[in-house]
């Protein structure tokens, strides 16, 4: 099938890249002409394990190729992907304008019949907008359908989370329409539901809510489990074990980031006050999410006193493992936090660093781990990077002026890390259980 990705975001390079890869040939679009030109030459704008292989193998075999020219994608191909941002506006809901622009260059481009598929998180009755603004600017009165497509991609592991989908949803009014975009799938043999556009239009946002509130809710149990002299790892791994519940998204720790699970929540809760109904659960997901940094950064304080002149070192600043991605990264709120307070902060991400350097010019960026820890006088797991797991305790705690460690992802173990001889803080994980009496 011939295919046009509109937007060469995680979304948008991925689904080109992968789409091509199961043999389509695919004209991936973006107004950056510097993004488009790495992309043709083999470099991913972004940062995604086995992505740069993936694109260099299909531009190789003549499969992908990058273009500014969304005209030309469009009258060249069958199917067309709108992929590209949909920021947060002041009032939290998403920005469409890119989504507006993309419709209106495609219904003056039309030349024949074409399926247009959002996969833009949009909110319900988007679809609807995007085929109202491509009618508004064809020339002739060329058929079309538009589909929703919504993305359930990671990132970190986008390529085989794209490869492997637990589900593919596609929403669309006209059947005709949705077969073509199944058998565009077909070859990934994965569970597909046809609905209608608005239906799969909120089970996008329904989907990243449950997920955020899954967070939200271990936080909050968390939080209850460090008064209480319990074990929050423990508390989870228990509940998880019921089928109905699931071990997935629940791990206590300094809360969600990103660029969706904030983003998406937030408009979520505005969708539902536009239709008269009670944002406050979403709401709370996200003020359980905000109080995460604070709380965190108030340990820390608890235990060195005044921050001031103290130096912290924080490991991990990407808003999770295996990406550059700093978007709503809890380390940004947390070195915020830590500088108000008066503290010298030291940091190391394996790949993050250039992205939070111009943003926070004033924190100590390191070559390693064993940097960050010279002369410390504490040291907090931010991001939980595999290369982190496995340490060289022994040799952190002789270079750290005060051997104090704060676990934000409750990825060590608090009584190895005790018997190291480290005053051990995990989220959620009582500091030690015999000091605590229940009340009742
Ligand atoms: C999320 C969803 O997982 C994807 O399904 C969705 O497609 C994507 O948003 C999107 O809408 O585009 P992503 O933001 O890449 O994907 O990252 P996640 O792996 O979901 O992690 C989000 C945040 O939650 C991270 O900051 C992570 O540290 C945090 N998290 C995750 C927890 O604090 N605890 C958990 O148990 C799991």
């Amino acid at each position: 099938m011939k295919i046009a990705v509109v937007g060469t975001g995680y979304v948008g390079l991925v689904t080109g890249v992968v789409f091509a890869d199961l043999g389509n040939e695919v004209l991936c679009v973006d107004i950056d002409a510097a993004k488009v030109d790495a992309i043709n030459k083999g470099q991913s704008p972004i940062y995604e394990p086995g992505l740069d292989e993936l694109l260099q193998r299909n531009l190789e075999e003549g499969r992908l190729r990058a273009t500014t020219d969304l005209a030309h994608a469009v009258r060249e191909s069958e199917v067309i992907f709108i992929c590209v941002g949909t920021p947060p506006t002041e009032t939290g809901e998403p920005d469409l304008k890119y989504v507006d622009a993309v419709a209106a260059e495609i219904g003056c481009a039309l030349n024949g019949y074409k399926i247009v598929v959002n996969k833009s998180t949009v909110p319900v009755g988007t679809g609807d907008r995007v085929r109202r603004i491509i009618e508004q600017h064809r020339a002739e009165p060329h058929e079309f359908d538009v589909v929703s497509n919504p993305e359930f991609l990671r990132e970190g592991s986008a390529i085989h989370d794209t490869l492997n989908p637990d589900r593919i949803v596609i929403g669309a009014d006209n059947p005709r329409a949705a077969m073509r975009i199944v058998e565009l799938y077909a070859p990934l043999e994965r569970p597909m539901l046809i609905t209608n556009l608005a239906t799969a239009e909120i089970i996008k946002y329904a989907s990243n809510a449950f997920l955020a509130l899954k967070i939200s809710y271990i936080n909050a149990i968390a939080d209850l489990c460090e008064r209480t002299g319990a074990d929050v790892v423990q508390v989870a791994k228990a509940m998880g074990y019921d089928q109905r519940i699931g071990h997935a998204f629940l791990q206590a720790g300094l809360g969600f980031g990103g660029s969706c699970f904030p983003k998406d929540v937030q408009a979520f809760a505005r969708t539902v006050q536009r239709y008269q109904l009670d944002p406050t659960l979403f709401q709370t997901i996200l003020d359980i999410n905000h109080a995460r940094a604070p709380h965190f950064v108030a340990q820390i304080r608890n235990r060195l006193g005044d921050l001031q002149g103290k130096v912290v070192g924080l490991l991990g600043l990407a808003f999770k493992p295996n990406t550059d991605d700093i978007r709503e990264a809890r380390a940004l709120e947390i070195i915020r936090l830590l500088l108000q307070a008066g503290a010298t902060v030291k940091a190391y991400d394996p790949v993050a660093m250039p992205r939070v350097q111009p943003l926070f010019p004033e924190v100590r960026y390191c070559r390693n781990a064993y940097e960050v820890a010279e002369n410390a006088d504490a040291l907090a797991l931010i991001t939980e990077w595999n290369e982190f797991r496995q340490l060289n305790f022994e040799r952190i705690r002789q270079a750290m002026r005060q051997p104090n460690l704060f676990d934000g992802r409750n990825l060590y173990d608090p009584q190895r890390m005790r018997k190291l001889g480290f005053y051990y803080y995990g989220v959620g994980r009582a500091a030690d259980p015999s000091e605590f009496k229940t009340v009742l």
